[in-house]
């Protein structure tokens, strides 16, 4: 089964959320928990944009020792020097480097011919390689790139050093079909394309973030790119446990192997959520609150039955206690008497019967029902004799 590397920028990507600011004793902790996760590349921030991010990646880079450590740099001399500042400490530095080449990105944001565009990645990246020993380029918007462009500039950009390409979907535009004949098309026609690891990188404003990532890896990547909780510019990048959870449940489609330790993602999801302010959606995949929780009592009567009736990830695999059954309106008998069991009551039928029609009584006017409305409902109960 390929091994496939996962590359991790929370702390760059996902701090570009808007209004999250992480301090530097923020990121440390934060990267110290992606370590136990087992991501194989941090991104720890972008060393250039600001003297808080230089200190904060270069501490990042001096404490890590399982992974390798990256930050961004635009294809600018003074970018690539400062980020091997912040980096050569790191067990294993690399730099990440990107230039767009988009028609529009090249026409409008960098003034600059196609030729233009080859030329300075070229040098930036044959640059970049006098100093780190593993350089990531990324063709920004390259899935709005032209193909035939971008196999050329690839191919260019391989020969001046480059060991990774990564081809992100800048803007979340792409569909699975679409980013998956991207990757196969790079592999079919780059003639040096072997020499390196191609890269996913994926936006969410579609929602198809983690579908377009599968599809890369799919079609020829070796390296994909997301964030904890999928936070990232505008609707985010792709969520990291959620391709990790989907290639490990999936593994029958999707064979490939990461060095993930899938119980770290609840912990790793509540650290991130909690410094980054960012709040986790109840139904969001694998770790919103309700991910494991039941509410309907015929969901609730399989899942006592059987957890795998309406369950395909166990709460243990990601780290989570237990699953839930939210006791209210939709409630069978079955769950009400498995929690009232486990609140240490047993009653006899009738008993049973005068409980739940009260509890039942109570859902009409409550949402959800606690365990101390149960405890009132369960002592009236059994004091009435
Ligand atoms: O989405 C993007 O294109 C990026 C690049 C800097 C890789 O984040
Ligand atoms: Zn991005």
């Amino acid at each position: 089964m390929p091994q496939i590397k996962v590359f991790d920028t929370t702390l760059r990507d996902g701090e570009q959320s808007p209004g999250v600011n992480l301090n530097q004793l923020e990121k440390l902790e934060i990267a110290k928990q992606l370590e136990r996760f087992g991501v194989d590349i941090m991104e720890a921030g972008f060393p250039a944009s600001s003297q808080g991010d230089f200190e904060g990646v270069r501490k990042i880079a001096q404490t890590i020792k399982n992974a390798s450590v990256t930050g961004l740099a635009r294809a600018k001399k003074s970018d690539i020097d400062t980020a091997w500042e912040a980096l050569k400490d790191a067990v294993e530095p690399r730099l990440h480097i990107f230039l767009a080449t988009s028609p529009i990105h090249m026409t409008y944001k960098l003034k600059k011919t196609p030729e233009e565009v080859i030329q300075t990645a070229v040098e930036m990246v044959s640059y970049a390689r006098q100093k780190f020993p593993q350089v990531e380029w990324s063709a920004e918007d390259a899935s709005r790139s032209d193909l035939d462009f971008l196999a050329k500039i690839i191919e260019k950009v391989i020969d001046a050093g480059a060991t990774v390409i990564n081809l992100p979907d800048t803007v979340g535009y792409t569909t699975p079909e679409e980013y998956g004949h991207l990757f196969r098309y790079m592999k079919d026609t780059v003639p040096n394309i072997d020499k390196v690891t191609l890269s996913a990188h994926c936006h969410d404003d579609l929602g198809m973030a983690v579908a377009n990532s599968i599809a890369a890896l799919e079609n020829g990547a070796g390296q994909v790119e997301g964030t904890i909780n999928g936070i990232g510019e505008r609707a985010g990048n792709a969520a990291l446990e959620e391709i990790a959870v989907a290639l490990n449940i999936r593994n029958d489609k999707y064979p490939f192997i990461t060095n993930l330790v899938l119980k770290e993602i609840k912990r790793t999801s509540d650290l991130v959520s909690k410094l980054t302010g960012m709040a986790v959606p109840a139904n969001k995949a694998v770790v919103g609150r309700n991910a494991f929780a039941h509410e309907s009592g015929i969901h609730q009567d399989g899942v006592l039955k059987n957890a795998a009736t309406y369950e395909i990830i166990t709460p243990a695999l990601v780290g989570v206690q237990s699953n839930d059954l939210i006791l209210g309106k939709h409630s069978g008998r079955h769950a009400f008497k498995d929690k009232i069991e486990k609140l240490g009551f047993q009653l006899a039928d009738e008993k049973l019967t005068a409980a739940f029609q009260a509890f039942k009584k109570l859902t009409d006017r409550k949402k959800e029902v606690t365990d101390d409305d149960l405890f009132s409902i369960l002592t009236e109960i059994q004091t009435d004799v």
